[in-house]
């Protein structure tokens, strides 16, 4: 992955959300998972990652226990928002990083993983290992991500279709942000529903 700017801590302002984010905690036995709804961009690859897990028409929809802590740790390092956020209660390892990288999303946000410490307009902090922030400037939800570039068809500045389809070996476009090859950004249809 290739950062834009590697720093200890990004500290972020957040007028749009005056109260702290309503996060809703899963324990397990062996990891406990908690989710923001608020945070998420709803692309849909904790559904794909682990659908056991991670199932959208069950109440609840995390089931932390259908799956083992291992891979459902994995699925959740590979939510871009950090909707969400687990902790691991079986000595396994929790989510570390070794500074903050800033990562342009092919057309769409910039996914922000480390230290990122968000402070709301009531002076409270929240502290997020991961984050999509806007960067097409029409988020309703700024500083983060709500997808509002899909609906304006943002491009990037400098962005072209002949760069876009130039390819890293690994077969990544050249903004891409995710080891799973994600270079382009969309909304999962089947994850948009409120969730409990
Ligand atoms: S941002 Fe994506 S991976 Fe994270 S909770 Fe939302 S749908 Fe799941
Ligand atoms: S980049 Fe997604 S809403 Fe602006």
């Amino acid at each position: 992955m290739v950062g834009l700017v590697k720093t200890p801590v990004l500290r972020l302002f957040s007028l749009n959300s005056p109260q702290p984010l309503m996060r809703k905690v899963y324990r397990g036995k062996d990891i406990e998972v908690s989710f923001d709804l608020d945070q998420c961009v709803h692309i849909g690859e904790c559904l794909r990652g682990e659908p056991k897990v991670f199932q959208l028409r069950r109440r609840p929809w995390v089931l932390p226990d259908a799956g083992e802590a291992d891979t459902v740790a994995d699925v959740i390092l590979r939510c871009p928002s950090g909707a969400l956020q687990f902790r691991r209660l079986d000595g396994g390892p929790d989510e570390e990083h070794d500074g903050t990288t800033v990562t342009p999303v092919l057309n769409g946000p910039l996914l922000v993983v480390g230290r990122i410490e968000v402070q709301r307009e009531d002076r409270t902090i929240e502290v997020l290992p991961r984050a999509t922030l806007c960067r097409c400037g029409y988020s309703n939800h700024k500083p983060f991500c709500d997808n509002e570039h899909l609906k304006i068809g943002f491009k990037a500045p400098g962005w072209n279709s002949r760069s876009a389809k130039r390819t890293t070996p690994a077969g990544q476009t050249r903004e891409s942000t995710r080891s799973r090859g994600r270079g382009t950004w969309s909304r999962s249809s089947a994850s948009t529903s409120r969730r409990a």
